[in-house]
Formats: C-alpha cells, sequence, structure tokens
C-alpha cells in the first residue's frame, strides 16, 4: 500500500470547493509506516474456529492491512515485512536488524510514527530492547494478536487498527517505546504478558497503563518516566542466562550456565530475590570471578530490593522492577559495552533512576 496524499473525504472537499471560486485544501493524513515481523496477527488456522492449533507468522503485512480498510481514514500507510516468524524464535540479530531499521525510518522525514507487528510471546522483550537501542521522539508503537487472524472473533485487526491511531497521534511522542493491546497503551519498560491465551493478556504490574485507545481517540493518562540511556543497534549482546529459583535448587543449572559460557546470571529468585544457599554460593564464586549477577523475582509483581547482606556483599546487583527477561537484555546490552562490574552496575543505577 503506498502513501495517499488525500483520504477520501478530503479529495470530495477539494473537489467540492474547486467547483466554486475557491479550493479547500485538507491536511494531509499523518504518514505511518507498518512494520510486520510476524505473530499470531500473522497466524493462519485450518478453521475460523482454531484459536490455538494454528501457525504464527504466515500472513503478509499487506493482507494484514487489507483486512482494516478503515486505516486509511486514520494515516496515511505504507506496510514493510521485516521478517514473517513465531516471536518465540525471534534471535539477536533479528532484534538488530529490527533497531538499525526502525532507527532507519524515523531518521527520514517522509514517517510520522512506526508500528511495528509482532508475536505476543516476546513483544515485552523486543519492546524492551528496541526502548534501549532506538533514539527517536517519534511514535513507535508494537501490537500483536492473542487470536490468530484467520479465528472468526480475530483481535488482530482491532489491535492494528488501535496502534495505528496511537502512532499517527502527535500526543503519543516523547513517549518511548509503546505497547497497544486490548485498547491499552503500555511502556516498553513497564508492560508484560500475563495471560496465556486470554485477549486482555498484557499488563503493567506495578503500574496502570499510559493511555487507552478506541475509536473514539488515544488519551494518555500519564508520561512514562523514559530512561535517558541508548545503545547502538549492532550491540553486541554477550551470553546471559535466567536461572528460575525453586525448592531444592542446589546450584547445578548455575554450574551448568557457568560452563556454557554465561558472562552473567539473572536468578529469579523466590518473592524478593531470594535464592537458595546451596544456588547462592556457586552465585557467590562466580561473582568473585566477574560474572555479573541480577538478582529478579519469580514473582509476578514489585520490584527486588535490598534484602540478606550476604548479597550485597557477594557484588549481586539487585533487579528491582525489571522482570527476569527484561534484566537480561539490560544486563547483555550492558556487557557488551563493559565487562567491568562496577560500570555493570552504574548502568543499571541509571537505567533505573532516570
Ligand atoms: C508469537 O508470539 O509469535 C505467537 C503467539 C502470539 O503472537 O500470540
Amino acid at each position: 500500500m503506498g502513501w495517499k496524499v488525500l483520504s477520501l473525504s478530503a479529495l470530495v472537499l477539494a473537489f467540492a470547493g474547486l467547483s466554486h471560486t475557491s479550493t479547500v485544501s485538507a491536511a494531509p493524513l499523518p504518514r505511518v509506516l507498518v512494520l510486520a515481523t510476524g505473530g499470531t496477527i500473522a497466524g493462519s488456522a485450518p478453521s475460523p474456529s482454531d484459536v490455538t492449533g494454528y501457525r504464527a507468522g504466515v500472513i503478509g503485512v499487506d493482507a494484514l492491512l487489507s483486512a482494516v480498510p478503515e486505516i486509511e481514514s486514520i494515516a496515511d500507510v505504507r506496510g514493510e515485512q521485516l521478517c514473517n516468524i513465531d516471536s518465540k524464535d525471534m534471535t539477536d540479530e533479528i532484534w538488530r536488524q529490527l533497531a538499525a531499521r526502525v532507527n532507519e525510518i524515523v531518521a527520514g522525514d517522509d514517517v510520522d510514527g512506526v508500528v511495528i507487528t509482532h508475536g505476543t510471546d516476546t513483544m515485552e522483550e523486543t519492546a524492551f530492547f528496541l526502548s534501549l537501542t532506538v533514539k527517536t521522539n517519534k511514535p513507535v508503537v508494537l501490537t500483536g494478536a492473542m487470536l490468530p487472524a484467520t479465528a472468526r472473533n480475530a483481535d488482530g485487526p482491532r489491535n492494528l487498527l488501535d496502534a495505528v491511531r496511537v502512532a499517527a497521534r502527535p500526543e503519543s511522542a516523547d513517549k518511548g517505546i509503546l505497547v497497544v493491546m486490548n485498547g491499552k497503551i503500555f511502556a516498553a519498560k513497564e508492560v508484560t504478558k500475563t495471560h496465556t491465551t486470554k485477549i486482555d493478556a498484557f499488563t503493567s504490574p506495578d503500574f496502570s497503563p499510559l493511555g487507552y485507545v478506541d475509536e473514539n481517540g488515544v488519551a494518555f493518562e500519564r508520561t512514562p518516566n523514559l530512561p535517558r540511556l541508548h545503545f547502538p543497534a549492532e550491540t553486541p549482546l554477550p551470553r546471559v542466562d535466567i536461572l528460575y529459583g525453586h525448592e531444592g535448587d542446589d546450584g547445578t543449572l548455575a554450574e551448568a550456565a557457568l560452563r556454557a559460557g554465561a558472562k552473567g546470571i539473572v536468578y529469579a529468585g523466590m518473592g524478593n530475590g531470594n535464592i537458595p544457599a546451596k544456588a547462592e554460593k556457586i552465585l557467590v564464586k562466580a561473582s568473585e570471578k566477574g560474572i555479573v549477577v541480577i538478582r529478579a523475582s519469580r514473582s509476578n509483581s514489585g520490584p527486588v530490593l535490598p534484602a540478606d547482606p550476604s548479597y550485597t556483599a557477594a557484588g549481586f546487583i539487585d533487579g528491582s522492577v525489571l522482570n527476569p527477561q527484561k534484566a537480561r537484555i539490560l544486563l547483555r546490552i550492558a556487557l557488551g559495552q563493559t565487562e567491568d562490574q562496577e560500570e555493570v552496575r552504574r548502568i543499571f543505577r541509571e537505567y533505573l533512576n532516570p
């Protein structure tokens, strides 16, 4: 779909004006580029009643846009296909390509906002990666769907329309990377997928959504506290593993992660980031050798704050409001810049207290 300078109604108005003595010129629509990466929004199932047994990342961007002809009255929309994958298979390479492409698009003067269609499974991770590697004040909005495009009650078309509504609005500028799902607008730092199958699968556990969107418009209720850290899109991403705390963790998996070459470990601990003693012993030794350990939590909400003094003495970093998967991304990016534990700590501090 190419750029269109005037909407149909604007053309009618302009024509009506020409038939009289003066011309009426309508303001051009905002220009939004839809960058498609796959996901359930581009998923296809054998029948309209199939909502689980389907393939994600099958349908192309032109078909996604054709399903929502109303989009033409909201924005002048152009589609571009970056990849077409199930987002569980997201890779570092695609992240770097995506960040580089978004940086390129927003640097041009022919686009006012960007929408990225994406699988919901890793949407929060991609949004978070982009929030650290894309530098723009233009709106950049990720959206997806919980039901495949072929489902009778598919939610993708509405989410795509809503995302374009948000990307097209000037008040969406300077809000960082946004996620729009089920009528809610979230900040990349805060959003997470909290339900496996429901259409209302996304929340910001410790915060309210930034705002809401529907056919009546876009309403922001607050502005996110944006981190000022930015890193190059082609940043190195050293290996960091997430270990999930559980009863009886004897540190075997921590040892395996270290053997596999992890430069950092995010421990998704119990409650306020607590680590079973045997696993802690392995992590203390790792920290002494320069491996960075972040304390996160397997609980779905609440910050990880300083706890047992032995964690502080060992140099473990408190993950604060970052869930394990986001703490892992920040740690990988930080370790891509420096191997110095104190410098990594400074990056976390600066990120968490903008
Ligand atoms: C995916 O993440 O690509 C599949 C699941 C989804 O989009 O909901």
